[in-house]
């Protein structure tokens, strides 16, 4: 849950050209470890959070709920790229305890997006160990939320029905068709970047037109409306009456989450345009100077007293290239600018936020102890690493 504060600001057209040459001012952006060595500092950064999982609530002590199914991601998608079943029980376990006691997997029946963080946790459990009552958790959370979308419909009547004030049909001349509620509440009428996604792979995984049709509506909404002169993704907009979130309100996981969700469009739909504009994002995002300096080390989020919402965003980009960097070999230039971006943070945890197998939340460091939030965020730069480097 990332709490919205809507201003007005007006956004330009945009054009953003595509450029996938590496900085050289980046710091240290490639990485000789082998593949066995990078699974075991995987796996280090992984068990040393582990400690801190209550099983009973399926919670890690120190973060906050949504960030806790960040952490079952990184472990299963550890298992997916590791090709092991390592975390397996404790990962079906949590999420299995989670849906239990979280109905739809929102812990205060008060955040869509909390319910999906924890559903595409159960989605990447689905794709690393095929368990099938993880892909039914994603499957029933999933229709939970759409319930909070803006069908076409929706917006063509100015209703929708489960909200009590009468809808923007169109925000800055584009349908808003295809945005998502982050919030169940009936008066609540923020609509967020973060709130899609997942019916992308439940599309590539089922073969069910529903996911793709949905998937291509809130892409195109995202297109039409999020995308800032620089090829950032926004964060949230008014589905009431067309608000924005300050422009400087430029964080790294809306970029990430959306640019998760276009690789996997891309090959559901074959199309293009989805294909042309992941790159494109993908050459903005890691080299926006919005969240890091000129050594390419994220700087976003470095909170070293305590947790907050922000500190493990630039672990949700990460793990997004990660899913671009997978589904682009037919782009090398493309994968090379991801693995040389994954290696700066890798290498910036490694030599200047490591205590041990402990990370800071400051990625350009210096060390600190343990901390929950700090391990959190450095998982899936440690998961990623394993994948976009080779051997
Ligand atoms: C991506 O960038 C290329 C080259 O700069 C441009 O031709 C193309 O139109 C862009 N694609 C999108 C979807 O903006
Ligand atoms: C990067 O490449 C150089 C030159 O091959 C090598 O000396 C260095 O160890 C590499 N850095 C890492 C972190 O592997
Ligand atoms: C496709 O998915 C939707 C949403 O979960 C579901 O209602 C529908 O029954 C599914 N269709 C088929 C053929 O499985």
């Amino acid at each position: 849950m990332v709490h919205l504060a809507l201003f007005v600001a007006l956004l330009p057209s945009f054009v953003f050209a595509q450029d996938l040459g590496v900085p050289t001012t980046w710091r240290e952006f490639n990485n000789s470890r082998l593949l066995a060595e990078r699974i075991s500092i995987a796996k280090s950064a992984i068990d040393t959070i582990l400690p801190q999982l209550d099983t009973s609530t399926a919670q890690f002590n120190g973060i906050g709920y949504w960030q806790s199914a960040n952490v079952f991601s990184a472990m299963a998608n550890f298992d997916h790229l590791a090709s092991s079943t390592t975390y397996k029980d404790q990962v079906i376990d949590g999420l299995t305890t989670a849906f239990k006691l979280y109905p739809d997997f929102d812990q205060y029946l008060y955040y869509n997006d909390d319910a999906m963080w924890w559903a595409t946790a159960a989605y990447y459990a689905y794709r690393a160990y095929g368990d099938s009552s993880m892909l039914s958790m994603a499957v029933t959370t999933w229709n939970h939320v759409s319930n909070y979308v803006v069908t076409a419909a929706d917006a063509q009547s100015k209703t929708q029905p489960n909200k009590d004030f009468t809808i923007a049909s169109t925000c800055y001349g584009e349908t808003m068709a295809g945005g998502v509620f982050w919030r169940p509440t009936s008066d609540d009428t923020g609509i967020n970047s973060i709130t899609t996604g997942l019916s992308a792979y439940l599309a590539e995984t089922t073969s069910n037109a529903t996911y793709e049709n949905a998937a291509i509506l809130s892409a195109q909404w995202i297109q039409n409306l999020q995308i800032n002169e620089n090829g950032i993704i926004l964060d949230g907009v008014s589905g009431e009456d067309c608000t924005r979130t300050a422009a400087s309100w430029l964080f790294t996981y809306n970029s990430g989450k959306y640019l998760e969700g276009l690789s996997v469009l891309k090959d559901v739909t074959g199309a293009a345009i989805w294909k042309s504009l992941m790159t494109n994002i993908t050459a903005a995002a890691v080299k926006s100077p919005v969240w890091q300096g000129s050594d390419g080390i994220i700087t976003e989020g470095a909170s070293t007293a305590s947790d907050n919402d922000g500190v493990g965003f630039k672990a949700i980009f990460i793990r997004g290239l990660d899913e671009v960097s997978v589904r682009s070999s037919d782009n090398s230039d493309l994968q090379i600018l991801i693995h040389s971006y994954v290696d700066v943070q890798y290498n910036a945890l490694l030599e200047l936020a490591a205590d041990g197998t402990s990370y800071s939340p400051s990625w350009p460091g210096p060390a600190q102890q343990f901390t929950s939030w700090g391990q959190m965020a450095a998982l899936d730069v440690m998961v990623s690493a394993i994948n976009t480097n080779s051997p």
